[in-house]
């Protein structure tokens, strides 16, 4: 149950890791890591100016807001590109942090002046996409860091569960059989417009890796020359890795053995889910390993369904919230959990750690399932569709929980490598 309290309470927790992330000087706030990200001071007023607009202002940018309409428009992300963003006059660190406090609690007086007896919050819903929105923000700006060179600015992260052995490359059996794809609000208020309304699809029955795919499994096809081999690629894929000279994931050293890590360099853990790696290679590497990748379908049901109950499972373990328990998530851990961390968290098929570590690559482009309404915040999945994009699903150790669901579809384009994506395999059976 979603009350004006819990989310007072999500939000705040929001905000924390926000300012935890912004937590450096101005020079360090206004610099730009990668022309594929924004600066952090950038991220930070852009979190208060959505908040403002879509709790403060009933998504109407006609409405006077507390900026000037000209500061306010350096914030609009489909009017200034990422890597132009350095050399817009935004504000300073301290301007956006104050801009942020206040929205900040002039949003929580509104929520506390909802009636007590609003009980369960079905009508929150602009405050579950201002709360997604600043964790989403959250992550972005964790990639940001990752591409950041210098002194690093983050410690190596909290501890994690340890490996549990035998798990790498098996797979799980989903047989054929209908479920339900997609969400509807009455069981999943906060459930973005991309994710509903639940339907029935019928699936084929097909095989699914039982965990992400590892960094010891990644070397093994790098060593056996597939990043050299154009039979495992499409001819778009082959012609990318050329053109960006692609050799090994994102941040591995030469000779496979290192990687740096928000500016650190270690060991490469064998054991953990392989990422940043881009869509080709999840598909030549999927080619090479006698498989494929999954569906977005496929993947939901592999995650979500229960063939017991004939219904949904909340989570893939079931319907206890997510714990450290269950699944990596958060973004305290800066790294993926190595494989078979979380037997608890096994779906219903027996695929594990579905949820967190790693977003997992499919072979779908971004469709509206039918009978898509777009919500409030309008843009935030219909420019997109039929674009030049692969859905993402399961989230990463960078995603809070409150946000996250089976249901999430995440996109990017297919090149991509600074996100913190990996791969599952999947089979025809
Ligand atoms: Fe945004």
């Amino acid at each position: 149950m979603t009350t004006a309290e819990t989310l007072a309470g999500a939000l705040t927790r929001a905000r924390d890791r926000t300012l935890a992330l912004v937590d450096f000087d101005d020079a360090e706030l206004h610099r730009q890591y990668d022309p594929l990200m924004s600066p952090l001071v950038w991220d930070l007023a852009h979190i208060g100016q959505q908040e403002e607009l879509w709790l403060l202002r009933a998504g109407d940018p006609a409405r006077p807001g507390m900026l000037p309409a000209d500061v306010e428009g350096l914030y609009d992300a489909f009017t200034h590109p990422r890597a132009s963003r350095v050399d817009l006059p935004l504000l300073a660190p301290d301007q956006a942090r104050k801009y942020c406090a206040t929205v900040r609690s002039k949003v929580l007086d509104e929520l506390d002046a909802l009636p007590d007896d609003s009980g369960d919050l079905r009508d929150g819903f602009a405050f579950g996409l201002v709360l997604s929105h600043e964790h989403q923000h959250d992550e972005t700006m964790l990639q940001a860091l990752g591409l950041r060179t210098g002194t690093p600015l983050l410690g190596r992260g909290a501890s994690l569960p340890t490996v549990r052995p035998g798990l790498a490359g098996t797979s799980v059996l989903v047989p054929a059989g209908e479920f339900v794809l997609g969400v509807d609000a009455a069981d999943e208020p906060f459930a973005l417009d991309n994710e509903r309304p639940a339907h029935r699809v019928e699936v084929a029955e097909f095989r699914i890796g039982r965990v992400p795919v590892t960094n010891r499994e990644w070397r093994a096809f790098i060593d056996d020359g597939g990043y050299r081999d154009a039979r495992w690629w499409t001819q778009r894929g082959w012609g990318h890795r050329i053109g960006a000279g692609l050799s090994a994931p994102l941040f591995w050293s030469p000779d496979h053995t290192s990687r740096t890590r928000f500016g650190r360099g270690e060991d490469l853990p064998d054991d953990e889910p392989v990422q940043h790696v881009s869509y080709f290679e999840a598909q030549a590497y999927a080619n090479w390993a006698g498989a494929r990748l999954p569906t977005e379908i496929e993947w939901e049901k592999a995650c979500a369904w229960d063939p017991d109950t004939g219904a949904r499972r909340r989570y893939p373990w079931g319907s206890a919230e997510p714990s450290p328990e269950l699944a990596n998530l958060g973004g305290d851990a800066l790294r993926p959990a190595p494989v078979g961390a979380y037997p608890g968290g096994a779906s219903a098929y027996g695929a594990e750690q579905m949820l967190g570590d790693v977003w997992e690559w499919t072979s779908s482009s971004l469709k509206p399932w039918p009978g898509f309404t777009p919500m409030i915040y309008q843009r935030y999945s219909q420019p997109f569709f039929g674009g030049d994009y692969r859905v993402l699903r399961g989230g990463s150790w960078a995603v809070a929980p409150e946000i996250l669901r089976p249901s999430f579809r995440n996109w990017d384009h297919p090149y991509r490598r600074q996100i913190f994506a990996g791969v599952r395999l999947a089979w025809d059976a």
